[in-house]
């Protein structure tokens, strides 16, 4: 009997202590870095960090009167966070602190029209490539054809976004000399104050622009990048979340969505 009495209290003992155990784990982990939160109570917050300066990617949208960030990205990044049954937190962060945000992990993901180039891949895990799209040139609407091709470039002042990829590339113009700012809305004031001559800017975020803004255009110029397609930052080593957002991703691509977001995101932009 007594016998009986000690063993059923030591296995009630066990099981309280590994159900608390459990509790603990999922509890205090659950703000951590961007992992499944299976079974857990409280929901997981999954953290995006994205520049949300670049319609039709990730932009500012007054919605019902509320501010939100918007934009094909933040579709894919919701997904991404539904999947794993966790919630979006998304951070507008400037774009050249993202991957440092990333790496120190105060953000779990990047999603910013973030192309794939050899150093980022060093630095952090790069998803599979979710999107396409070419590098414009957008100049004042008179400069149309003065600046059709990339060899006219030459000797030019060039708006960039600082640490983009197409800092990058107007570096590589003989002679052209480099503005690089924040915000690609900067830039394009820049252009239209005359203090820059042309500005290098992904296709449908110049597309965009121009539709918004009076007086500037995109030319026949098309500058070749190496990095073209658009990946998710993971921090260095977090396999699982990587593993989580390549299946996301091949999800929404095999269903279609990402085209129909893009397709959303561009009318969002525009109105
Ligand atoms: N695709 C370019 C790059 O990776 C520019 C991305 C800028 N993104 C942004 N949300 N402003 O360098």
């Amino acid at each position: 009997m007594k016998k009986w009495g000690t063993l059923s209290l030591t296995l009630l003992l066990a099981v309280g202590l590994l159900t608390a155990c459990g509790q603990n784990k999922n509890g205090n982990d659950s703000a951590a870095s961007g992992e499944a939160n299976t079974g857990s109570t409280t929901k997981k917050t999954l953290t995006l960090g994205t520049s949300a300066d670049f319609p039709p990617y990730e932009f500012h949208k007054v919605i019902d009167g509320k501010d939100s960030i918007v934009g094909f990205d933040i579709n894919i990044a919701k997904d991404i966070a539904a999947d794993m049954g966790a919630e979006l937190e998304i951070k507008d962060l400037p774009f050249d602190s993202l991957l440092n945000e990333l790496s120190s992990g105060r953000i779990d993901m990047v999603i910013s029209g973030l192309s794939p180039t050899e150093e980022r891949r060093k630095a952090v895990e790069l998803s599979d490539i979710y999107y396409k799209a070419e590098q414009s040139v957008v100049v004042r609407e008179a400069d149309k054809d003065k600046f059709s091709t990339m060899d006219s470039l030459k000797g030019t002042k060039i708006g960039v976004q600082t640490g983009s990829i197409q800092e990058e590339l107007a570096k590589g113009i003989e002679g052209a000399q480099l503005t690089s700012l924040g915000k690609i809305s900067e830039i394009v004031l820049q252009l239209q104050s005359n203090r820059v001559d042309a500005a290098i800017i992904e296709g449908p975020v110049a597309k965009s622009f121009v539709k918004n803004v009076k007086g500037i255009v995109i030319t026949d110029a098309k500058p070749e990048a190496e990095d073209d397609g658009y990946v998710v930052g993971i921090k260095k080593g977090n396999t699982e979340l990587l593993d989580q957002v390549n299946k996301t991703l091949s999800r929404l691509n095999s269903e279609g969505k990402i085209d129909q977001y893009v397709t959303e995101a561009s009318e969002l932009a525009e109105k």
